[in-house]
């Protein structure tokens, strides 16, 4: 009876932990948006430049989101809203933007 209920939860468990903090804590909430990650990645770059200002700008966004300092045009806000304000960790947000950053920066290398 154990065992049987043991195993999906060790895989489940392995899953979850195997998942990074940016596939855990910004991937499932975008997944349903029409504008990509990536996408707003480099909107967010060519407002912001370089990767200091990048990390923390958006580190300020996702706490204290508004309509004001987005860099997400009108009609997509008037559409989806603001997002919610992140109740992240310091360390978490940091985790998850240091790999969103890695993720995408790449492309800035074309410019
Ligand atoms: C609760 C849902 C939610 C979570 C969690 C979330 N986002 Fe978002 N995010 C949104 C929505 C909705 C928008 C578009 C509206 C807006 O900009 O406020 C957005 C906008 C953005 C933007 C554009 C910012 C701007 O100036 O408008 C970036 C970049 C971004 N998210 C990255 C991330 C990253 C990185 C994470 C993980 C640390 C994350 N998001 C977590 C919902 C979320």
């Amino acid at each position: 009876m154990v065992k049987k209920f043991l195993l999906p939860i060790i895989v489940v468990m392995s899953w979850v932990i195997a998942e990074d903090a940016y596939e855990r804590h910004c991937v499932p909430c975008h997944a349903p948006l029409p504008t990509s990650l990536q996408r707003m990645f480099m909107n967010y770059l060519l407002v912001y430049g370089g990767e200091h200002n990048f990390k923390a700008a958006l580190k300020h966004y996702l706490r204290y989101p508004s309509k004001d300092i987005s860099v997400m045009p009108d009609l997509f806000i008037d559409n989806f809203g603001i997002k919610e304000k992140s109740t992240l960790s310091d360390k978490e947000l940091d985790e998850a933007i240091d790999i969103y950053w890695n993720k995408f920066k790449v492309f800035n290398k074309l410019k």
